[in-house]
């Protein structure tokens, strides 16, 4: 939540435009209000106003801003409604300096009363305004070539709460000051110019050598060198190059970041597959020996932890597996203990509600194993065994790519265990595995032809309905959950999924014509019932959408049939059934003349609770 950057460089150029560029590549964080903030000789400038990136610098010519050093903030409103007092950058009461934040101050009240009382004046109603004055009174007893590093950390030692934070000071104006506590903060390196943002695809298009700052480090960054300290010690910076290509990160072509990571499922599928398989070793290992395994995770990764549940459940069938919501985890933690194994899932890898459980359960002793996209971060650094998926950078707001690389990886995991168990002969486990890794991203590449124009005509045909439902059974409930959850989150057409026999209990209560329902139907022991309960549904004038394999009898009784080709193991089904989902998600939204990759409300990294 909210996106940050900072750039100090020597080149005779002025940074608000490379600010403005990294500012777009982190609009997914946040896209509520946006601003920058330059020094240019010894003097603060600065615009900002609530609106998106595009619809502020029309207004504010952001680039026009001099000066080599600075720094810029897109955000998701948490103290104080979006509006332009309210927008990031925030100043002292002197204009010396300027700060952006993202995370909480949990004791802003106090702190903003107290610093009322010795004369400060506030002009918005954040708790990030409290850190600039903060540091403005602390700055007042120093002196000397490192007062602002001093006042800074005096500064950070009176908040509570989670920040990541970038400072500028016209007392050193070629420095940017940084600090960390549970909200990303990764350092770029290039010879003469220094970034800090919260996600790589910032500075992705000048430089690929990264430091990830760590919880409790503070940094200050000139043109030509990095200095990270921790607790009063000089830490040396473990720099390590991204492997994600600038390109990656753009759009190439497509009118949205979700359509082209939609079309990139197939190849991010055969990356993930490709696994470290020390690590899905070590993984397997902690799973046996664990007594109890908790699979917890937030949103989409939820519903990508919960096919994991279901494959587990059906291997280990004695050991009890429990998926649980992250931010649920505090009613559940009783159960935590040393022989307890958590497998956290998470694209961000700084989910704080993932992070707050994990945090707790290490406490108690429990072995984690996590599953994240970005390589280092805050999850899987909490891990003893981390395993990534490599989807690449995802923009769009709305998980797709990293959700079906996520399924893919737990059902790597699955099968892995399942070898163990079996006693599979290496060869036919490494024949059963080849098979796998190639036929998952092959079957995706099917679904997406052979369904993407389908799916934009029934988009178009269900846009002007405000509810659907989607029904599955047993291990397949997951795939309606993440359907219903990609359809509201960007069309906000409100969607409920539950277990299809559920419908009798309530939910059929209000299909009307034309209410569109969503079949989860592939060829296994669950379609007989599923096909009774798509009929109840049927007469009562339900508009039915099955998703399912050519031979099954809903094909007949729908309105629409998606076809999905067969698979020769039910782990692909997880992956291949939600793909039209997400493209139909896609397609309702650009339908219904909205932003898919910026939905309203919501951000792509969550890092409040
Ligand atoms: C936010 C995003 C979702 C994501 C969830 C969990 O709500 O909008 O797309 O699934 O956070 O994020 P994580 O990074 O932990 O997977």
């Amino acid at each position: 939540m909210c996106g940050i950057i900072a750039i100090t460089t020597r080149k005779k150029t002025n940074v608000s435009k490379m600010i403005t560029s990294g500012l777009k590549r982190l609009e997914y964080r946040g896209y509520d209000s946006v601003g920058i903030a330059t020094i240019n000789e010894g003097q603060i400038q600065i615009m900002k106003d609530a609106g998106t990136i595009d619809q502020v610098t029309r207004k504010y010519p952001f680039e026009t801003l001099q000066g080599s050093t600075g720094i810029g903030h897109t955000r998701w409103a948490t103290h104080g409604p979006p509006t332009k007092i309210n927008a990031h950058p925030h100043a002292d009461c002197s204009n010396s300096l300027m700060v952006v934040h993202n995370g909480i101050i949990d004791n802003y009240l106090s702190l903003r009363k107290e610093l009322k009382k010795q004369g400060h004046i506030f002009t918005s109603e954040t708790d990030t305004e409290v850190l600039a004055h903060l540091i403005e009174e602390e700055f007042k007893s120093e002196e000397g070539p490192d007062a602002v590093i001093r006042a800074f950390k005096k500064a950070l030692a009176k908040i509570e709460g989670t920040y990541a934070i970038t400072l500028i000071h016209t007392a050193d104006p070629t420095k940017i000051f940084l600090a960390r506590k549970d909200s990303p903060l990764v350092i770029g390196v290039q010879d003469d110019t220094k970034f800090a943002a919260s996600d790589i695809p910032a500075f992705l298009e000048y430089t690929k050598n990264a430091i990830v700052l760590k919880n409790g480090e503070v940094a200050t960054l000139t043109p030509e060198a990095v200095y990270i300290e921790k607790n009063g010690f000089r830490v040396q910076p473990k720099p390590f190059i991204v492997s994600w290509t600038a390109e990656s990160a753009q759009k190439s072509g497509y009118p949205h970041f979700m359509l082209k990571e939609i079309h990139e499922q197939p190849i991010a599928l055969q990356n993930t597959l490709s696994v470290n398989i020390n690590a899905i070793e070590e993984a397997t290992k902690q799973i046996f020996e664990a007594d109890k395994i908790i699979l917890l995770a937030a949103g989409t990764s939820y519903h990508a932890a919960l096919t994991g549940y279901y494959q587990f459940q059906r291997l280990l069938s004695k050991k009890p597996i429990y998926p649980i919501i992250a931010s649920e985890y505090d009613t559940y933690q009783q159960l935590v203990d040393e022989n307890t194994c958590i497998l956290a899932v998470s694209q961000s890898g700084e989910t704080l509600d993932v992070m707050k459980g994990l945090t707790s359960a290490r406490k108690a002793g429990a072995k984690i194993i996590s599953i994240a996209n970005v390589i280092d971060s805050s999850i899987p650094r909490l891990s003893k065994v981390s395993l990534y998926t490599k989807a690449g950078p995802e923009i769009g707001v709305a998980a797709t790519k990293t959700h079906t690389t996520q399924v893919a990886l737990l059902a790597r995991l699955a099968l892995q265990l399942e070898y163990s168990l079996e006693g599979w002969l290496e060869k036919e486990f490494s024949s059963i595995i080849s098979n796998f890794s190639a036929e998952v991203p092959s079957i995706a590449r099917a679904v997406i032809t052979q369904n993407e124009l389908k799916s934009k005509q029934l988009a178009a045909h269900i846009s002007n309905q405000n509810h659907s439902y989607f029904l599955a059974r047993g291990r397949n409930l997951p795939i309606a959950m993440e359907g219903a959850l990609k359809l509201k989150e960007i069309s906000y057409i409100h969607a409920e999924a539950f277990p299809a026999g559920e419908s009798k209990h309530g939910p059929i209560a209000i299909v009307e014509p034309n209410f569109p329902v969503f079949v989860i139907s592939p060829k296994d022991e669950t379609g007989k019932k599923m096909l009774s309960n798509s009929e109840e549904m049927k007469a009562r004038g339900g508009y039915i959408v099955s998703i399912t394999h050519k031979d099954q009898e809903v094909v007949k009784r729908s309105d629409q049939s998606f076809l999905i080709p067969e698979s020769s193991s039910h782990l692909v089904t997880p992956i291949s059934y939600v793909i039209p989902l997400q493209m139909i998600s896609y397609y309702a939204a650009v339908h219904r003349g909205f932003d898919p990759d910026k939905p309203k409300n919501l951000a792509k990294t969550v890092t409040v609770e």
